[in-house]
């Protein structure tokens, strides 16, 4: 009865603009796990939507806080440095996706880092207009709302926004029309690349290249619905960003740190931006971004134009600088993605897979593939898709926006297997537009919990399907 009492207080007075998946108030977290006031266990599958990679109240973390916090709380930033942010650097700079990426700057949150690029692209350049990605994402401060594509809700209401945004589609290869008229001769392993084409019209109609600072792309769409682009599409924008003067900036604070299975998603393809964005998971909850370009841009910015009073936090410092010695020393990354040995027989031409353990990426992707060729469920699945543990399921839809509407598949049906899971005591979100389920469990996630997460999910799903 209290806890009703106080999750209705909290609806009464804190602001109606906040959208929430429940309204259970939270009490504590441990690892894969949160618990309720009510002591409800909740399998934690959004990671605080991709903040605690490392589990809620990672002890080293929480260690490396509480020691700060005894220590110095607030080495403000334009008074002088302080040890916390140099040792982060320090942590920092040998697992950044090239060598150029040398010199730091760091903030709070997400949206604070984003415009700091942006200041950062201008200040260099001497350019104004930016280029975004259709389904992107980048915050909700007024420039960073003004370069968001992901849904209006984030924009409605409140404009006008920054001019000098230009928008370019991303290459969504499951929602494309031409791909899904193809008769499968289109699609993500064999993309027109029409996105790229389109944006260069855009240089030529929209945004000259001489006004143009920098084209911006999370390297996986994150609110517009974890889409990995084709192979080819970055490195092509890297080479059309280095033939007109404009600067690639990457926006991983969804996808860094270890959430695709590697540190930041530029790697997998060997994409070298000009100025990349980190936050969330850098400090495992603790509020922490930054902003990281090589130090012949980052020194064209006149002293003072850049800082914050809370800029680069000391006690946000030390659970940033733990967090990097966590990832490498309990080899985190070999938690998500799998590390086969392939044994070469040359002699015979075969090979064998072989001493392998089996992660938790590709545990994930089989459970949710092996759904989507069921009998009972798989009629529902349009799409699963992701690197590591950043994965989107995505359901077919009787409606628009869908480009390739189905008629027997529920309305809603992301929420509504959204709702069931959590009546499990299984936290996921939805994303995008689309009807779009996103898994993003802690790196930590173990085998059991993994495999918990994935039958209630199979369940939800499969008692949907039955309801209709
Ligand atoms: C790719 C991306 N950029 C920027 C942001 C904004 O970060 P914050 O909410 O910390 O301001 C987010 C938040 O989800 C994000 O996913």
């Amino acid at each position: 009865m209290a806890a009703i009492a106080r999750a209705a207080f909290g609806v009464q007075h804190l602001a109606k603009g906040v959208s929430r998946l429940s309204n259970v108030v939270l009490a504590k977290g441990r690892g894969s796990y949160v618990w309720t006031t009510e002591g409800r266990k909740l399998l934690d599958f959004t990671s605080g939507i991709g903040v605690v990679n490392l589990g809620h109240c990672h002890p080293r973390v929480t260690q490396a806080a509480q020691s700060q916090l005894a220590t110095l709380v607030h080495g403000q930033v334009a008074i002088a440095m302080h040890e916390p942010m140099l040792s982060l650097i320090e942590h920092l700079k040998p697992v950044m996706p090239d060598p150029s990426l040398d010199t730091f700057f760091f903030w709070n949150s997400g949206a604070e880092a984003v415009e700091a690029a942006l200041k950062l692209a201008r200040a260099a350049t001497g350019r104004q207009n930016i280029v975004v990605m259709q389904g992107s994402y980048h915050g909700r401060t007024i420039g960073t709302m003004s370069m968001t594509r992901s849904k209006t809700i984030y924009g409605a209401g409140f404009g006008p926004f920054m001019p000098g945004v230009f928008t370019s589609p991303f290459p969504y290869c499951t929602q494309c029309a031409v791909a899904n008229a193809s008769d499968g001769k289109l699609g993500f392993s064999n993309c027109c690349m029409d996105p790229l084409h389109e944006l260069k019209v855009l240089l030529k109609q929209q945004s000259a290249a001489a006004d143009t600072a920098a084209i911006i792309i999370e390297p996986v769409l994150g609110e517009g619905g974890y889409v990995v682009p084709p192979d080819g599409f970055l490195s092509e924008v890297r080479k059309l960003c280095d033939e007109h003067g404009i600067l690639l900036i990457l926006d991983e604070v969804q996808s860094g740190f270890g959430r695709t299975g590697k540190y930041f998603a530029a790697e997998h393809w060997r994409v070298r931006p000009d100025i990349m964005v980190m936050a969330k998971g850098i400090a495992n909850g603790l509020p922490l971004s930054g902003i990281v370009s090589r130090k012949e841009l980052m020194d064209r910015q006149t002293p003072g134009s850049m800082g914050g009073t809370y800029a680069g936090n000391a006690v946000a410092c030390a659970a940033g600088v733990a967090c990097a010695q966590v990832m490498r020393e309990e080899r985190v990354l070999e938690n998500v993605e799998e590390r086969y040995v392939w044994i070469s027989l040359v002699s015979t031409g075969i090979a064998l897979k072989g001493l392998g353990s089996f992660r938790r990426s590709e545990q994930l992707f089989d459970a949710l593939e092996e759904l989507k060729a069921s009998p009972t469920a798989g009629h529902l699945i349009k799409d699963v898709r992701g690197l590591g543990l950043m994965i989107g399921l995505e359901f077919n839809s009787p409606s628009f926006p869908t480009v390739t509407p189905v008629d027997d598949v529920p309305k809603g049906i992301a929420a509504r297997v959204q709702a069931k899971c959590l009546e499990n005591n299984l936290l996921t979100l939805t994303t995008s537009i689309y009807e779009t389920i996103r898994f993003i469990p802690p790196l930590t996630v173990s085998e059991e919990e993994m495999k918990l997460g994935c039958d209630i999910f199979t369940r939800a799903v499969e008692d949907v399907a039955r309801e209709g």
